[in-house]
């Protein structure tokens, strides 16, 4: 049997999916209403899997058709129109030829090579970086193909974040407002991880898109959901989990997705038949893949400022802190003053090795924290 842990963030099929049925319907509803979604939440939580898991729905399946980028390692615009030329072309390969040149005759300020791929007879379009002269005029281009669909097409966007730090971040996000408005069928889903970059992007009432999207925040899976997840699978395989190790776990990275996927993913490979999981085989778990991890986090480590290793160290040992610049906080940790841990704190957040989240400071990187707070 396969492992059903699944920790590669490629969505498999609903079967390994845990839960997210609330927050699957709302989705499923924005979509079908025309209300563009912005989803937000810790990186690691779940939402680009969400984005499959709805994709995957017979009734979007059906009626939409569905379109999915990745942004995070854009730096430009053009890059973006790169990415999103790349992305609507590969998806119309298996449509035919016929679609390729409505494609072209469009997207006109492309030059696309067409061809053939002689393996499997499906029409290739070849785009380069280099043929991208005019990103606006493309990307009107890429949404004017869209609106023209049989079908109204859905677009997501992950880490849309990242838009912001494109030269001229304010310009592009200004045109991408116009055209995402000015489009009559077709539907938009917005996903980020940097909290505070998407609720200026979102919230803020200067920014082009503030309110123009129903937002969703994507929260841990409740603990009883999980859980019965968790055992589900492992009794689906013969083996045996306690609910007290499960919830362990739970507890553990607080209900953090991926790192809970990640250490059953090693515990279900590590579980005999014969021997139930316990509580001291999820730590042994939990140790063992930090001791993989160490020497990258050695290296994350020493690149941080001496002041900046300081505040890590003391975040980690508190797991989450409320008031890092506190007296207490301060002697307790030998850090050196308020406005020492105000500027160390500032490009730790910037860049999420630290998290803010309901009133509370901690590392963002689960095992990252936890070698931290062993390590030092
Ligand atoms: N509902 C879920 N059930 C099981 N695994 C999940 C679920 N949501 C996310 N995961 C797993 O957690 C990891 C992180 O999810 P991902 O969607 O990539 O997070 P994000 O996009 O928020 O950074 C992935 O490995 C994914 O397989
Ligand atoms: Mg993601």
């Amino acid at each position: 049997m396969d492992n059903p842990f699944v920790i590669t963030g490629r969505y498999v099929s609903a079967e390994y999916f845990c839960d997210r049925e609330k927050e699957t319907a709302e989705l499923v509803s924005n979509i079908e209403n025309w209300r563009n979604t912005v989803l937000i939440s810790l990186r690691r939580m779940g939402k680009s899997g969400l984005i499959s898991h709805v994709y995957a729905q017979e009734r979007i399946k059906k009626n939409y058709e569905t379109f999915f980028i990745d942004i995070y390692d854009t730096t430009s615009l053009e890059d973006f129109v790169l990415l999103f030329s790349k992305e609507i072309s590969s998806r119309l390969q298996p449509k035919g030829m016929k679609f390729f040149e409505k494609f072209v005759s469009i997207v006109n300020s492309l030059k696309v090579s067409l061809g053939t791929d002689m393996a499997t007879g499906f029409p290739t379009a070849d785009i380069s970086l280099g043929e991208i002269v005019n990103p606006v005029k493309t990307l009107e281009q890429l949404f004017a193909f869209l609106e023209a669909s049989e079908k109204p097409c859905i677009v997501a966007i992950d880490e849309f974040q990242q838009i912001a730090d494109y030269r001229d971040g304010k310009k592009n996000i200004v045109t991408l407002r116009t055209l995402v408005q000015s489009c009559r069928k077709t539907g938009f889903i917005f996903a980020g991880s940097n909290r505070r970059m998407m609720s200026r992007l979102f919230n803020n009432p200067s920014e082009p898109f503030f309110m123009s999207c129903t937002p969703i925040h994507l929260e841990p899976i409740a603990k009883a959901r999980y859980s019965e997840f968790v055992r589900k699978h492992f009794e689906a395989d013969a083996k045996m989990i306690s609910e007290e190790c499960v919830e362990y776990v739970y507890d553990t990275f607080e209900g953090h997705t991926w790192f809970m996927q990640y250490v059953f993913n090693r515990m279900f490979e590590l579980t005999d038949k014969d021997s139930p999981a316990t509580v001291a085989s999820a730590d042994e778990a939990v140790s063992h893949i930090i001791d993989l991890f160490a020497p990258s986090f050695q290296e994350l480590f020493v690149r941080r400022s001496e002041r900046q290793r300081a505040l890590l160290i003391a975040v980690a040992k508190s797991r989450k802190v409320e008031s890092p610049t506190s007296a207490v906080f301060i002697s307790k940790y030998r850090l050196q003053s308020a406005s020492a841990v105000q500027g160390a704190m500032k490009p730790l957040l910037d860049d999420e090795t630290i998290s803010f989240l309901d009133g509370c400071y901690f590392i963002s990187n689960r095992f990252f924290s936890l070698w931290l707070a062993r390590r030092y």
